[in-house]
């Protein structure tokens, strides 16, 4: 079996999550064009980078990321760091030609993610996001069901992403709190995810004519915990939003929400979607991922409600081929979804080099830069009153 190279950058939480899929892939797909072989990490101290080694079974460790992209077996850079590293090791790693898997948001803002985008699109390597969530199954057989035209003419859509992480405000200060490291707060940490999914199932690429182009948002953020302690237990400025709301207009007409909170007392993991048509409606909850709530309005109505209502399609697990499990009947899981992420990427890179054209269910740089958008609208229209802001 042939095997690709990977160097990943950062091994916090996310990346022991990515070497997790990159382990995993060979026992879930068959056939699969071609295994990756985890070879170097790059931390950022010596004793990280160490244990990342001995963890996950990477060859070697470093503290330059750059080592990584002069390796001559490394074909692949995972970028599990800070945000405000994503810009730098995503351009010298499509320099240095390598393909790139970069968690999200792609940058820090719109100039950036510009760029790395422009070089993405010139470039003869595979660039392409972490956004997990287009791949779990209900989510597919969502995109599936707006493909086919379920909803009709799109009229609204509301997004909310919450956690509770950011409760007990002695928790220590971090990149993610502060916006020269991360580029926002809620909004570009958890907003990221839910505008991808909103954009996967309703804009280019699934169907223009019912949602289209984000057109204009207004939105307020707000910072209820303005100072968190260093790890010497000093007050340090938080200048990130623990919590973000929007109006979004898209230029078929819908008007949706989203919304972004690290302050949700009694949340978990909950990323809610739902889209309304003039024909139909969905509704996924990421709490109970094995369901999709699918609504068809042309079902005939009848005096005690004929066979009208909300239905619940099992997506469970079924992935399709060559998701090899066997079972398909199994509970999902956020792991699962981070495989199947990933799985996509070695699908890209061989469609490429077989000269096929990309899928387009891929999370690209384009779509990283789409997000980032969205993101920086938002934060500009907060800071300018909630002004409807061009997202143009
Ligand atoms: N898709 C998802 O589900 C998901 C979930 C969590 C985090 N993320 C994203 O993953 C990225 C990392 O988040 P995390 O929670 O793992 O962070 P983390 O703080 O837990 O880990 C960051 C890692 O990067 C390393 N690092 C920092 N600067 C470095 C540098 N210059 N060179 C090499 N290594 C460096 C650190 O040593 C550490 O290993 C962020 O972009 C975040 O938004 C995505």
């Amino acid at each position: 079996m042939r095997k690709l190279g990977v160097g990943m950058a950062g091994y916090g939480f996310i990346g022991r999550v990515h070497a997790h899929a990159h382990r995993s892939l060979p026992l879930f797909y068959r056939p699969i064009p071609f295994q990756t072989e985890l070879l170097g990490v790059a931390t950022s101290t010596e004793s990280s980078g160490r244990m990342a080694q001995e963890e996950a079974g990477f060859h070697f460790h470093t503290r330059d990321y750059r080592d990584l992209l002069q390796h001559p077996d490394i074909d692949i850079i995972d970028v599990c760091t800070p945000n405000d590293t994503h810009f730098d090791i995503c351009r010298d790693a499509i320099l240095a030609g390598k393909h790139v898997y970069c968690d999200k948001p792609l940058a820090l803002n719109v100039q950036q993610a510009e760029e790395l985008a422009a070089m993405a699109e010139s470039s003869t390597v595979v660039c392409q996001m972490t956004f997990n969530y287009r791949f779990v199954p209900a989510i597919m057989r969502a995109r599936q069901l707006v493909e086919s035209n379920l909803l009709g003419k799109l009229t609204g859509f509301r997004a909310s992403y919450l956690h509770a992480g950011y409760i007990d405000s002695t928790r220590k200060h971090s990149w993610r709190v502060s916006k020269v490291r991360s580029g926002g707060g809620a909004i570009a940490d958890l907003g990221s995810h839910a505008v991808d999914l909103l954009r996967f199932l309703t804009g280019p690429g699934s169907n223009v004519e019912r949602g289209g182009e984000w057109e204009s948002v207004s939105a307020t953020l707000q910072t209820l915990i303005p100072e968190r302690p260093d790890a010497a237990g000093q007050p340090v400025a938080v200048d990130v939003d623990d919590i973000a709301i929007a109006q979004v207009r898209l230029s078929g007409g819908a008007l949706g929400t989203l919304e972004a909170s690290r302050l949700a007392t009694g949340a978990q993991d909950n990323l809610k979607v739902q889209l309304f048509g003039l024909k139909g409606s969905l509704a996924f909850d990421l709490m109970e991922p094995n369901w999709l709530d699918v609504y068809d309005a042309r079902e005939p109505e009848g005096e005690l409600g004929g066979n009208r209502g909300m239905k619940r399609i099992e997506a469970v697990a079924r992935y399709p081929q060559p998701y090899s499990l066997g079972v398909t009947k199994n509970t999902v899981g956020w792991l699962q979804f981070h495989i199947q992420c990933l799985f996509d990427l070695v699908n890209s890179i061989d469609r490429k080099e077989r000269a096929l054209p990309p899928s387009a269910y891929s999370p690209t740089f384009k779509d990283g830069l789409a997000v980032q958008r969205i993101i920086c609208g938002v934060q500009q229209s907060a800071a300018t009153g909630s002004a409807w802001t061009s997202l143009q």
